[in-house]
């Protein structure tokens, strides 16, 4: 709504609608509809413009998209090359459409270096966060690498959201002081059904005696497991990286 209009109008869904009509976008406009009703003279009412609304809670979680991701978010459904791990793709398309963390599903890519686990994961997060999902992303390397405290803080702070994204979940996450920790992020996650996404470098086998029996349990009961292969698409963005050199 252009600054100052006020529509004259026969009810409040009449004024929307009005305002609608000659519609400025909603980054021109403070989101406020003001109208008059015959029957209350001259008096100006103010409602909130339903548009703009969505406009504002679409900004609203791409910034958190932004905080949650940051460099990652780049990496989308629609830059993923799809003639690549397809069934990986789908299943993570399926995973979000099917809300399947409120079902407390999780969903583990595993495969070699470089082939497309960590973009995957990151278009999961993206679009729950979009959807208004409370979710977040973390890496285990770099929570090894924190302090004791801030990084036992950290672990249990990661139970609080619908849906974790866990990426880089290898042997060296498990073999340090944080492994009783990381157990137990597992087990709290499974007992409060929240949604899991990760990725790992590891072989499902490799990665179940690691875990050992009870939490691999957990994880026959709760998830989908799928492999990406092929080469690593890192040595093709190395060839554009480095063309400047021939
Ligand atoms: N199928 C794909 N389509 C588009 N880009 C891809 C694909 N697979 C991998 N990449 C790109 O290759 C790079 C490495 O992928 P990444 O997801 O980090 O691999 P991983 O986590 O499996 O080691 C990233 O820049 C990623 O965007
Ligand atoms: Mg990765």
């Amino acid at each position: 709504m252009k600054t100052g209009r006020i529509f004259r109008a026969s009810s409040t869904s009449d004024a929307l609608n009005q305002c609608a009509k000659e519609c400025v976008k909603p980054e021109n406009c403070n989101g406020l509809v003001r109208y008059t009703v015959p029957e209350y003279g001259e008096m100006v009412f103010a409602s909130q413009c339903p548009i703009f609304e969505r406009y504002k809670q679409t900004v609203q979680r791409q910034a958190r998209v932004e905080k949650v991701l940051g460099v990652l978010a780049k990496h989308t459904f629609r830059n993923y090359d799809k003639t690549k791990n397809i069934k990986a793709y789908e299943m993570s398309r399926k995973y979000v459409e099917r809300r399947a963390w409120e079902k407390g599903g999780w969903l583990i890519l595993y495969g070699g270096y470089g082939t497309g686990k960590t973009h995957l994961l990151s278009a999961i997060i993206q679009e729950a966060l979009m959807l208004g999902t409370y979710a977040t992303f973390a890496n285990l390397a770099k929570i090894s690498t924190m302090g004791f405290d801030e990084a036992k803080g950290e672990l249990s702070r990661l139970t609080e959201y619908e849906l974790l994204g866990l990426d880089d979940f290898g042997i060296e996450s498990s073999q340090n002081w944080l492994t009783p920790h990381i157990f137990k992020l597992f087990d709290d996650l499974n007992e409060q059904k929240r949604g899991l996404v990760m990725t790992t470098n590891m072989s499902l086998s490799g990665l179940q005696e690691l875990l050992g029996e009870r939490i691999s349990d957990r994880i026959t009961e709760r998830a989908i497991a799928i492999e990406l292969t092929g080469e690593s698409m890192r040595k093709s963005l190395r060839k554009d990286n480095v063309s400047w050199a021939e």
